[in-house]
């Protein structure tokens, strides 16, 4: 296919990436993401298959679309991930592919998903004692998350990051706990502000902890945070990860070099502007933000008539349409419909 115009919007932003949901079920339930109970999943009939995946990104790289990550739900809980991994890797003009997980069957693919030419993950964790775990997820399975994460280490990924939602009155005592781990495992720890995609509509702005209160505890209990600048050596420049120049996260490390911390902060300082990402959910629709109220339907054209002529037209419609940026600190905010694990983080 001849290359096309870029997937640019309204206010300028070129597009390049793309994040694809493979499931929007999930192994626990974390309150920010999922209702405790009676979980309204997709039917398997419902979900793109890999080859239905495989033809929209084939006809999004000549759009741009370069870089990919795999979420979920939990991306691992869908059956032979690791082949899907492959057939996206060996699409030329693919740069990169990772993956968000939350960790619990980790351990056991990460060899697998390295092998399938994986190389950047995402470990969801949010806390440090089996505990707090489970006040985030109400699940056990904290054990089973950091066996996942040092198998990771071991399979070769390089960095594994670590996300941490950062939510006030239950996350302040995990603050210095993760900054020690970073120092003593090499493992990448980013603090996100928690968002409004909770299922049962709980989120309130006095409930984000927010990224320079993170910042002034991890500084004056361990030793002052720097910003990294590009191309800083404390950045592994075998696996550059474009996400970190260009995307939401804010980069720092401990002033003697030795513990990486991001941070992104969705909502003390929206990163809107600089936004790169379009989002494939499980069931095929394509949001051009995590918050938009409007999705356009792929699968309905990969399993009808549509051309890959149809298929590009409405990745770059919806990709026209995108909003300037989200609203979550004003009042015209209007919550997605969809939770997130239904979106994909
Ligand atoms: N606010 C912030 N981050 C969230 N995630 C899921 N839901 C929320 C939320 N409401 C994060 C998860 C995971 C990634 C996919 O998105 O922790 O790391
Ligand atoms: Fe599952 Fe991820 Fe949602 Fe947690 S945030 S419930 S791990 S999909």
């Amino acid at each position: 296919m001849l290359p096309q115009l870029p997937l640019l919007d309204t206010f300028g932003r070129l597009h390049n990436n793309l994040r694809i949901s493979v499931t929007d079920r999930c192994n626990i339930r974390c309150f920010y993401c999922m209702p405790a109970e009676d979980v309204q999943f997709m039917e398997k009939s419902e979900l793109l298959s890999f080859e239905e995946i495989e033809r929209i990104v084939r006809v999004a790289v000549p759009l741009g679309i370069d870089k990919l990550r795999l979420t979920g739900g939990e991306p691992l809980v869908r059956r032979e991930l690791p082949r899907l991994v492959e057939k996206l890797a060996a699409i030329p003009g693919i740069k990169d592919v990772g993956l968000t997980t939350n960790g619990i069957l980790l351990a056991e693919h990460a060899q697998d998903l390295y092998d399938a030419g994986l190389r950047r993950i995402n470990v969801s964790l949010d806390a440090l004692t089996p505990e707090k775990f489970k006040k985030f997820t109400r699940r056990d399975g904290f054990e089973r998350v950091i066996e996942g994460i040092q198998a990771a280490q071991r399979a070769g990924f390089q960095p594994v990051k670590i996300n941490a939602v950062s939510v006030r009155g239950l996350t302040e005592e995990e603050i210095v706990p993760f900054g020690h781990f970073a120092r003593e495992t090499g493992v990448d720890v980013r603090f996100i502000e928690y968002m409004p995609l909770d299922a049962d509509n709980l989120w309130e702005r006095d409930k984000v902890l927010f990224a320079q209160e993170i910042i002034d505890i991890l500084s004056a209990s361990i030793m002052p945070l720097v910003q990294v600048p590009h191309g800083h050596p404390s950045t592994p420049k075998t696996s550059p990860d474009p996400d970190d120049n260009a995307g939401p996260a804010e980069n720092m490390v401990f002033q003697d070099g030795v513990g990486r911390i991001g941070f992104i902060a969705s909502v003390s300082q929206p990163f809107c502007l600089s936004c790169n990402r379009i989002r494939l959910t499980a069931d095929g629709k394509l949001r051009n933000c995590l918050f938009s109220l409007d999705e356009t339907d792929l699968r309905g054209l990969v399993r009808g008539q549509g051309t890959n002529a149809d298929i590009a037209a409405a990745i770059r419609a919806s990709v026209l349409a995108k909003s300037e940026g989200h609203e979550i600190n004003t009042a015209r905010f209007i919550q997605p419909s969809r939770p997130m694990h239904s979106i994909g983080g």
